[in-house]
């Protein structure tokens, strides 16, 4: 988390060593040089990326554009290599092929010749079965090879973007071939893409397959939501300021409410979506975790192990409500409309069985036991096939203990809230009431916005971007620890086994903002979802 602070003494070493003598005696003659100055950026060291699951739709969408968009931003070094590994006949020209397309197509920097051409010098493919230890054999030899043509140093980062049901045989061959061993003055890392398990018992398991080949130090459990850059600001705004935290807490606040809302239907993710469903696929991981950084208290400093002592102390005060019935609802998608197009429900989906019970929608309430939040419910929603695509979270203050208007001045007056917009329309808003023009004392809501788009000229960079360079320069504040991904199915198991026991979700149409039992849930409550 080098934005917000001292970055880890490797990712200086590595940025320094890249970035050529100068800089190096620089930094090592100049001792008023900041470290954290931004003029001298995180670049990744000489490593290898080596891949499981190259022909999946992550690798395609996200994982080969941002390396290319790291190589684009100059952050990777000149001798990096790309190792892809999958059960195909092919030679390295037809990764490579695979890559380039990929990058033509998804990448977020514009294509350049140059910058492909030197990533293309680095791309190799290792056909093979994740139980065929001559493949891995073979992987072994590559990688040497690799470092000694392109001076890689035996630096890999294995990235598993595999179906978790491959996870234990791919991490026990890389163990068996010594891959997951660094020897002195070189690093081993392991990527691993979530689900971590489908509750907390297989989240422990997995956890104690991969602890026997690496240390926890080596362990990046990717929840990209943590390399977005609207959720890292949460960091910032809460504690790069003195406006909110006052504000912050039981006294003020009334609820809050996470919504990850998506427009898109689970198209072709049969094979993972059916048996997870929408609360393991996002709450479990990307909700919990935005729960936490929203009410975590604060760090004492951005490193990984405050971070995270802080995270887990929050999911550890998480409760849930006593009538899982009457404080949780789930829905699964009916045919509908949606953006003009007529869609299918989920049942009709390809490869979905007529009888599937996931749930595409899921909302549920949570209550924080401490003295912060005692009594503030947090509210979490997400569904496929919802109105539209959106992220955010929204602080929902109580209102005003006294007005001085009459009744009629105010009557539309809502409540103030603070709005941290995760996605698309990247940002944060403040509603508070407002007098109307006019020469009667009426007061309407109106609102303040910051949007990144207009602030600030850089873009955004992709959160696997984020995520993969920090993975190659070994800093770990943005993934989460295994406690924390272990107490998250704590919160999430009993619901789970819950709704297991209740047959069918609910229906709602394609297009519209999920079943009625997630409205009756907050009526109960006295409150509303957003209107998004
Ligand atoms: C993934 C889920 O983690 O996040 C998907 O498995 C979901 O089901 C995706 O569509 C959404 O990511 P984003 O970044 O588009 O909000």
């Amino acid at each position: 988390m080098n934005d917000l602070a001292a970055p880890a003494e490797e990712a200086v070493v590595a940025a320094t060593a890249a970035a050529g003598p100068a800089t190096t005696l620089d930094v090592a003659l100049n001792p008023l040089r900041d470290p954290r100055d931004k003029r001298l950026p995180r670049v990744a060291g000489p490593c290898v990326m080596v891949l499981f699951g190259v022909t999946g739709d992550l690798a395609k969408r996200k994982l080969l554009p941002a390396i290319y968009d790291l190589g684009n931003r100059g952050l990777l070094p000149p001798g990096f290599s790309l190792v892809g590994f999958a059960r195909r006949d092919w030679k390295d020209q037809d990764f490579a092929q695979l890559t380039h397309d990929a990058v033509k197509e998804h990448a977020r920097t514009p294509f350049r010749e140059e910058v492909w051409k030197q990533l293309r010098e680095g791309i190799h493919f290792v056909p093979g079965e994740f139980t065929d230890d001559g493949a891995f054999d073979a992987l072994a030899m590559a990688l040497k090879e690799i470092d000694e043509t392109r001076g890689t140093g035996g630096n890999y980062a294995f990235y598993l973007s595999v179906p978790p049901k491959f996870f234990p045989t791919v991490v026990k061959q890389l163990k068996r071939t010594g891959l997951a061993d660094a020897p002195p003055g070189s690093w081993r890392r392991v990527v691993i893409e979530k689900p971590f398990g489908h509750d907390l018992k297989s989240a422990h398991e997995l956890n104690e397959i991969t602890n026997e080949a690496f240390a926890e130090s080596a362990i990046f459990r990717i929840d990209h939501y943590l390399g977005k850059e609207t959720v890292q600001n949460i960091l910032a705004l809460r504690f790069a300021n003195n406006l909110y935290e006052p504000i912050w807490n039981r006294s003020y606040v009334d609820h809050v409410q996470i919504t990850m809302a998506e427009d898109i239907g689970i198209g072709g993710r049969a094979g993972y979506y059916d048996g997870i469903g929408a609360a393991r696929d996002v709450i479990q991981n990307h909700l919990l975790q935005l729960l936490a950084l929203v009410a975590m208290e604060d760090p004492t400093s951005f490193d990984a192990s405050a971070l995270r002592r802080e995270k887990e102390k929050v999911l550890k005060a998480v409760r849930l409500p006593a009538d899982l019935g009457l404080n949780t609802a789930r829905g699964q998608y009916d045919a509908g409309w949606q953006g003009g197009e007529k869609v299918v429900g989920y049942l009709q989906e390809e490869g979905i069985p007529p009888t599937s019970t996931t749930e595409t929608y899921a909302a549920i309430k949570l209550e924080i036991a401490n003295r912060r939040w005692a009594g503030v419910p947090f509210y979490l929603r997400t569904g496929k096939r919802l109105g539209r695509r959106v992220t955010e979270v929204a602080v929902v203050f109580q209102r005003a203990p006294h007005l001085p208007f009459s009744k009629t001045d105010t009557e539309i007056l809502g409540q103030n809230a603070l709005v941290i917009r995760v996605q698309p329309d990247e940002g944060v808003t403040v509603r508070f009431g407002s007098k109307v023009p006019g020469t009667a004392m009426e007061v309407r809501d109106v609102s303040m916005d910051f949007a990144y788009g207009e602030s600030f000229m850089e873009s955004s960079p992709e959160a696997y971007e984020r995520l993969l360079l920090d993975v190659m320069i070994g800093d770990p504040p943005l993934f989460p620890h295994q406690r924390e991904v272990e107490l998250s199915w704590k919160i999430l198991d009993p619901i789970e086994d819950f709704w297991h026991t209740q047959g069918q979700p609910e229906g709602y149409p394609s297009g519209s903002w999920g079943p009625e039992s997630a409205d009756a849930m907050m009526a109960r409550d006295g409150r509303v979802w957003r209107r998004l």
